[in-house]
């Protein structure tokens, strides 16, 4: 018998998380059905030291966030299994939508998919995803950010790794890593978005990696930021910059954040390129007249579906347009395009387009939902892969 050769993963601790939580692979239980077997139930708890361990508050919605959080961490362990050279973009990113969907029983807005998954290679930062006849593959030689989020009611976790099976990108991955856990350290009440920016600032241009002979410096990357989320809105109006941009803003009791950081050996400065595939409804936007009969079909299919949640039109030719609970096999939209062109020209719908760096550079990301109290800091998302 010959044995099989694993592939070696460099981005995130190996794990058997499956198998601790009593998950299947492929993920087949719900959530609600072995969550209360799993042992630990919140994320990770970072005292503040004026205060020192103390009770957990029970905020609003915290549960929700935390089970949101647990079937992301389901969802990642059977994807870093999963993932290897040769596997298509387009079925890493449906096997991903897919098993969050069956941990969480989906069911349209209400509880599901959080955004579309994010699989962004090398230069590309962010907002790429497969479109339904995408014929990529994932190369041995790939820096892949996957960014996904799972929802209930609303409460979305936005948590991203970055993985590659070459060892020669290490010192970017860890100087992205350091960054963002360094933005989660710092994070705090009353604590300037800015001064967490200049934080992963300083930790991320610590670092250097060397490719082909040449020393590069890591840059972040200006023009991206992390974000606090509100129910149903996962850019709130709050952003952590990834240096000192100037702004007072402060963070606030309660609030939720996705600290994410980016690092880049090109110019630190991304730009929009290509077909975009990332969208999302703006709901207080007046719906107005619709020149088409299929554009007002397409608007109610994304009202009804996501919501404002934001989706990809690789969703659009599934059989089930993106909710089985809702459509059955009956949710294709075909022909979209006119539509959704014409939404968003009117403003009801926003563009997402993918966002590079320099040709020829790669950039890692990593980034974790957490909850900011007097006392503590909660890092909802965090497992024991990163
Ligand atoms: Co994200
Ligand atoms: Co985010």
């Amino acid at each position: 018998m010959t044995k099989k050769r694993k592939c070696k993963k460099y981005g995130i601790i190996n794990s058997n998380y499956l198998s601790i939580v009593g998950q299947n692979y492929p993920p087949t239980k719900i959530i609600d059905n072995i969550y209360n077997n799993i042992h630990v139930k919140h994320g990770e708890i970072i005292y503040n030291k004026d205060y020192g361990p103390d009770n957990l508050i029970n905020y609003n919605n915290i549960i929700d966030f935390r089970k949101a959080a647990e079937v992301h961490r389901q969802v990642r362990a059977y994807i870093q299994k999963y993932l290897k050279p040769g596997k298509k973009i387009y079925d890493i990113c449906e096997q991903i939508e897919n098993s969050s969907r069956i941990i969480i029983k989906e069911d349209g807005y209400l509880r599901g998919v959080g955004f579309p998954t994010g699989i962004s290679i090398n230069n590309c930062a962010a907002h790429d995803t497969a479109v339904y006849d995408d014929t990529r593959i994932i190369d041995k030689n790939d820096v892949i950010k996957i960014d996904f989020g799972t929802q209930i009611n609303g409460c979305i976790i936005d948590s991203a790794f970055t993985i590659t099976f070459n060892h020669r990108y290490n010192s970017l991955l860890e100087a992205v890593k350091e960054s963002t856990y360094t933005g989660i350290k710092n994070a705090g009440v009353d604590v300037r978005l800015a001064d967490i920016g200049a934080s992963i600032q300083e930790v991320m241009e610590s670092y250097e990696i060397e490719l082909d002979g040449y020393i590069y410096p890591i840059h972040v990357i200006k023009n991206l930021c992390g974000h606090n989320i509100d129910k149903y809105k996962i850019h709130a109006d709050k952003l952590v910059p990834l240096y000192d941009n100037g702004d007072n803003t402060k963070m606030e009791d309660g609030e939720i954040y996705a600290i994410e950081t980016f690092g880049s050996t090109g110019k630190g400065y991304v730009y929009p390129k290509e077909t975009c595939t990332h969208y999302m409804l703006n709901k207080n936007s007046t719906v107005p007249r619709f020149r088409f009969k299929k554009t007002k079909q397409i608007y109610n299919h994304i009202l009804q579906t996501y919501n404002t949640l934001p989706f990809c039109d690789r969703w659009f030719n599934r059989p089930d347009g993106g909710s089985y609970t809702l459509h059955r096999n009956n949710g294709k939209i075909s022909a979209y395009n006119v539509g959704l062109n014409e939404l968003c020209e009117k403003g009801v719908v926003s563009k997402y387009p993918p966002l590079y760096d320099i040709e020829g550079s790669y950039i890692a990301q990593y980034e974790h939902t957490i909850q900011i109290t007097e006392k503590y800091c909660e890092v909802i998302s965090k497992g024991i892969d990163y």
